[in-house]
């Protein structure tokens, strides 16, 4: 396997590395990055990693020493108490979603123009991390952990946790060497100044554009600017101010490399591939650090509020009268069930770039859960004119680290989006029936129909969708209790004009985290909404005050509801 290919496998990340058509991976990028760094070589266009470059999902697999790769948390062992969390971080499909969706929302396309037009991309770059962040702090909180604290960025900051893959590419037998513990981030100095730049800017309320024109933050578009400058790519607004490299694309970089103290640093930890990045703890510790950015910018956005600004929150004459859910397993409403199951899966090598026939066989123990049906009531008064609704389902964890109710100003942050469709609406009551294998954020493909026919590089948003098996968080054996919250709002106002909904069965995207491919997103209020903003102030006796919990919020705006829902696990 030649150099060039083997440095693009874990150089997607790092558009801090040597961008020179030699690669000498025993030298620091940033050194290198000055002298080298326009143009920008053929094999950081995106599109040619497609046909050339990274392995398929697949062929890569924990490196047991075994027959029957084990996925079942016993190969990580060594990594301590993290390693709680392998049945979500270590599933072979949640980290092949993730390197299809940035290969489906690529940094850039090598077609002539050099353009990328995929709808609000930066925007979707957030709502996407958002939402696996929120999933893994439920999953972190129904075991007792803390929430992620985001990573402390500044030069010779620790990075406490350290982390060993086990990890191998099937075909180059390339193995991922081990993240050692308390390493410190060197030589970011660049960065830290580039990350204070971009505070100060949000701060401001301010960009500043290539041409020296001043970008307010505070329009719809703000949020997405951010992201197209907050992850590298070539829709940045002015990359002289923000840097092609991105903050965010900068720290899988120096994560990634972060091996040996005395400079030597070899680039080819699992956080410089999107494929393998999401096994590793810190991710999640990075992405909050990266989160954190754009609730900057939410905090300072004008709280979504009933009646005021572009998207009011109520929706006069629409009601939700009810809402539960119940798993067909089930007798009672709002008990919902996770366990793990045992199955054993070959899956062969297909996508291999040296096509032998091999096969992988995996053992694994894998999340899985009941399916349910969402019972929605939906009430609506003779004077509403629209006959469309859009449904949008979220759940959060109800109670923090130590049992307290979340603040709803606390709580904005921690849901994570269940389904988001269209249904028609009667006058007087509708009922919405709706299953949760439908779900708009699934992913289309399970393992087992990987066999015959895999996503390819060629048409990545195949493969993008949140893994089925994991749309609902494991909760734990007592029972965790979350809030599931439904808003419905006016079709006719959310979906933009000209929208194709149809999508081939066989290559359904997840239209809440993937977009439809060469549409417009399928939704035109901000990704997120209503929890994209602080909450509105109401007024009561001795002044005004946020909105303070759920119940209060779900109160004062009718066209809402929500319900307590346990989950447990088996
Ligand atoms: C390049 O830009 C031109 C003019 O804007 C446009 O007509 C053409 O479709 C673009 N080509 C590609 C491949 O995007
Ligand atoms: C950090 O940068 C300085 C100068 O820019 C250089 O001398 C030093 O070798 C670099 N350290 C590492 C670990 O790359
Ligand atoms: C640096 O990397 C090279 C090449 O992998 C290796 O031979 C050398 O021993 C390393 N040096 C240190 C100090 O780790
Ligand atoms: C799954 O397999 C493990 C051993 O690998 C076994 O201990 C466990 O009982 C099995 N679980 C189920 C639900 O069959
Ligand atoms: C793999 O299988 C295909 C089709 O079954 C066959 O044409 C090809 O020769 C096989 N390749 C190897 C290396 O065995
Ligand atoms: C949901 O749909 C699937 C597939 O259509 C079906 O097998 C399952 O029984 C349904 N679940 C419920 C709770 O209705
Ligand atoms: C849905 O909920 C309503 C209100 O609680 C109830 O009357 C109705 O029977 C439920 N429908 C189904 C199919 O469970």
């Amino acid at each position: 396997m030649g150099l060039i290919i083997k440095a693009l496998i874990f150089l997607i990340f790092c558009t801090t590395c040597t961008f020179s058509d030699k690669i000498d991976s025993t030298k620091d990028g940033l050194q290198q990055e000055e002298a080298t760094r326009r143009p920008l070589p053929w094999w950081l266009m995106m599109d040619r990693y497609k046909t050339i470059g990274i392995p398929n999902p697949t062929q890569l697999f924990p490196n047991s020493g075994k027959a029957c790769i084990p996925i079942d948390g016993t190969v990580g062992e060594d990594n301590g108490q993290e390693n709680a969390f392998w049945y979500f971080r270590e599933d072979l499909l949640v980290n092949a979603q993730h390197i299809f969706w940035h290969l489906t929302h690529p940094i850039m396309l090598d077609n002539p123009n050099g353009t990328l037009t995929n709808d609000r991309r930066g925007e979707l770059f957030y709502y996407f991390h958002r939402n696996v962040l929120a999933r893994y702090d439920a999953e972190r909180l129904a075991k007792g952990f803390n929430r992620v604290v985001a990573l402390r960025y500044e030069e010779g900051a620790i990075v406490g946790q350290g982390y060993d893959p086990h990890f191998q590419e099937g075909t180059t037998e390339f193995t991922y060497p081990p993240r050692p513990s308390n390493m410190p981030f060197i030589n970011i100095t660049r960065f830290t100044r580039l990350w204070q730049t971009v505070y100060a800017d949000i701060n401001n309320r301010m960009l500043i554009a290539r041409d020296g024109r001043f970008v307010a933050l505070d329009d719809l578009k703000g949020i997405d600017y951010l992201g197209e400058l907050i992850e590298a790519s070539i829709n940045n607004i002015n990359e002289d101010r923000y840097s092609f490299e991105g903050i965010h694309n900068a720290g899988h970089g120096h994560i990634g490399s972060m091996f040996n103290e005395g400079g030597n640093f070899t680039a080819r930890g699992v956080m410089l591939n999107p494929s393998t990045s999401m096994r590793d703890p810190v991710f999640y510790q990075w992405h909050k650090l990266v989160d954190d950015i754009f609730y900057r910018h939410h905090s300072y956005m004008a709280p979504n509020h009933p009646t005021v600004g572009q998207f009011p929150l109520l929706w006069q004459g629409v009601s939700v009268e009810s809402i539960s859910v119940r798993a067909a397993s089930s007798e009672s409403p709002n008990l919902l069930q996770t366990f793990f199951k045992n199955l054993t899966i070959s899956i062969p090598i297909k996508q291999d770039i040296f096509m032998s026939n091999e096969t992988i066989e995996y053992c694994m123990k894998r999340l899985e859960y009941d399916e349910f049906t969402y019972n929605i009531t939906i009430e609506k008064q003779p004077s509403v004119n629209s006959e469309k609704a859009t449904v949008r389902v979220f759940m959060a964890p109800r109670f923090n680290e130590v049992g307290q109710r979340f603040s709803l100003d606390e709580q904005t942050r921690q849901f994570f989006a269940m389904d988001s469709f269209v249904v028609h609406l009667n006058y007087g009551k509708t009922v919405v029936t709706r299953n949760s294998s439908s779900s708009n954020l699934n992913l289309n493909w399970k393992l087992e129909n990987w066999m015959d026919s895999p996503p390819s590089y060629e048409q990545p948003e195949c493969g993008c969708g949140w893994p089925s098996n994991l749309l609902l968080p494991t909760g734990n054996a007592q029972g965790m209790v979350f809030d599931l919250f439904v808003m419905v709002t006016n079709a006719e106002i959310d979906t933009p004009e000209n929208l194709n909904l149809m999508q081939e069965p066989q290559c359904k995207m997840s239209t809440i985290l993937c977009g439809i491919k060469d549409q417009k997103y399928p939704d035109i209020r901000p990704m997120g909404y209503p929890f994209d903003t602080k909450p509105f102030q109401v007024s009561v006796p001795g002044g005004p005050r946020m909105v303070a919990n759920l119940e209060e919020y779900v109160s004062l705006l009718p066209n809402t509801k929500a319900t307590q829902v346990t989950i447990r696990h088996s």
